[in-house]
């Protein structure tokens, strides 16, 4: 499925229809290059599940920000991992056990990502498009079906 981004907002607001159909065990991964639109869209969907006001800083530096909401999410922004297993390290598998994931640069995992992850995979691929963007979204587990569930 691909859904244009023609803006910052329209990129907040695909992960703000994402958001509501999150369930403990999904991971979204955001692909995409440098300044694509990532940390955006994962915000838009960080800000919907957690409580208005609350800090959502960036993940850059400690590569993970945890949330307590409903379902509890986890923020991760692998660009800084060294290896792939130090994604156990920084805890992905137990924000699986009890959470959500969206994850920027899921390419840190190496060539087998899905050894990391549990079945339920929503991926979206960000482009360039003009002065705008392109998401492109596919949809593993129950997010083959749910993907058809986005309310863009
Ligand atoms: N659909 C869009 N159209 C135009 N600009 C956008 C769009 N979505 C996001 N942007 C802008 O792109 C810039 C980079 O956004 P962002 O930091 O979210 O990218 P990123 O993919 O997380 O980058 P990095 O790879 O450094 O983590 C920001 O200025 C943001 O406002
Ligand atoms: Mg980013």
């Amino acid at each position: 499925m691909k859904i244009e981004l023609p803006d910052a907002e329209a990129t907040t607001r695909l992960g703000q229809a994402i958001a509501p159909l999150l369930a403990p065990g999904d991971s979204v991964l955001l692909y995409g290059p440098l300044g694509m639109g990532k940390s955006t869209l994962a915000r838009g969907l960080v800000r919907a599940l957690t409580t208005p006001g609350e800090d959502v800083p960036s993940p850059t530096f400690t590569l993970v920000q945890f949330y307590e909401s409903d379902p509890p999410v986890a923020h991760f922004d692998l660009y800084r991992l060294t290896r792939p297993e130090e994604a156990f390290e920084i805890g992905l598998d137990e924000a699986l056990d009890e959470g959500c994931a969206v994850i920027e640069w899921p390419e840190r995992l190496g060539e087998e990502p899905g050894r990391f992850l549990g079945p339920d995979q929503l991926t979206v691929t960000i482009s360039e498009q003009g002065e705008g963007r392109l998401a492109t979204v596919s949809g593993v587990g129950r997010w083959k079906e749910l993907i058809d569930h986005v309310r863009f």
